[in-house]
């Protein structure tokens, strides 16, 4: 038989967030496998939320689902939905201890108490989106328990703060679903391939551009704003910047990542420490986005640096390319 080289006659799929993963725990010898079996479980909903989210229009799952979220929010059908698909993953992969989410008003104990991790997490980001078949996704973050393996997970053990956080990411279910997620060593993207049910490596090592020509903030609330987020949107349109706002923090600061551009949900006179929640929005974007190479800030300090005391604790964010968001501090 004549030589023939593989590639020709068939194009590699490549590699599967599965191989990914346990590369990546073969290359660490300390890691005891928990973590990626944790990160598998969060895959593996993140499928099961994208079959959903793909039909939501047809499956009845789309408006309200009567309730309100402890911050007032009416919550959806989907949001719901989402919420129990990752906590059932995340319950019966065994690795987790609780959670927090923000559906739940107080920690949700998974009965797991050998579990190591503890999971915190925004099960869908952009709930407005829902209806209206735009972009929506899921954002997670990981830390160890402080509290004694095989005792209850306490408060304290979701307070750590932004930089005791051992993986985040999101994803983003969009005109392709996404998984983003950083263990602290870099930033990877996987599209996931519906034919055959698996996420793919397509964006490796992401960083983001330090600096862009894109703003994204809801500039109904202009004068809300503090004046020095004022001048800077001035500043925005007196350069010709380019306006882009989709609704969903996930969405708008994944479009920021790839292009470079800055994502803002300042103080407002209405919500003076902003709406975005630090647990489970500000401090999973602002280590990965920080890992891509850009910066997050509320205004005042390095985000990832300020002390958390509640579950539901709310903060302002500025996140993006790193030149942009220095721009924004210095105003403020
Ligand atoms: P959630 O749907 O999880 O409540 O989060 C919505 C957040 C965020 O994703 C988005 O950027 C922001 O709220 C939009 O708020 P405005 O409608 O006030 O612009
Ligand atoms: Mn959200
Ligand atoms: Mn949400």
């Amino acid at each position: 038989m004549a030589s023939y080289s593989e590639e020709t006659v068939a194009v590699p799929v490549g590699t599967t967030l599965d191989r990914f993963i346990k590369r990546r725990q073969q290359a660490s010898p300390a890691a005891t496998g928990e973590l990626s079996q944790l990160l598998r479980d969060i895959a593996l909903a993140a499928k099961i939320v994208q079959r959903e989210v793909s039909r939501a229009g047809l499956l009845a799952i789309t408006g309200g689902f009567g309730t309100e979220n402890q911050h007032g929010e009416a919550q959806q059908k989907l949001d719901m939905i989402a919420h129990v698909r990752f906590l059932r993953a995340l319950r019966n992969g065994g690795e987790v201890a609780a959670i927090v989410s923000e559906e739940e008003d107080s920690i949700v104990h998974t009965g797991n108490q050998q579990g190591k991790y503890v999971v915190a997490i925004d099960p869908l980001d952009g709930s407005s989106n829902i209806d209206v078949n735009v972009s929506i996704g899921t954002i997670f973050s990981i830390y160890r328990r402080q509290s004694p393996i095989g005792g209850p997970v306490v408060e304290s053990d979701f307070l750590q703060g932004g930089h005791q956080q051992v993986a985040a990411g999101y994803v983003l279910y969009g005109t392709s679903t996404m998984l983003v997620y950083t263990t602290g060593q870099g930033v990877n993207g996987f599209t996931y391939d519906g034919s055959l049910g698996e996420f793919f490596l397509s964006h490796a090592n992401l960083t983001t551009p330090v600096d862009g020509r894109i703003y994204s903030c809801n500039e109904g609330n202009l004068a809300d704003f503090p004046t020095g987020i004022q001048h800077y949107i001035s500043q925005c349109r007196e350069n010709r910047f380019t306006a882009r706002y989709i609704g969903a923090l996930i969405a708008d600061v994944h479009r920021n990542l790839l292009k470079g551009g800055v994502y803002l949900y300042p103080a407002t006179r209405q919500a003076p420490n902003g709406k975005l929640r630090l647990l489970y929005e500000c401090f999973p974007m602002a280590f990965l986005v920080e890992q891509a190479g850009g910066s997050a800030t509320d205004g005042r300090q390095r985000l990832l640096d300020i002390p958390i005391e509640k579950l539901h604790q709310r903060s302002p964010l500025i996140i993006g390319s790193t030149s942009l968001v220095n721009a924004v501090s210095q105003l403020y």
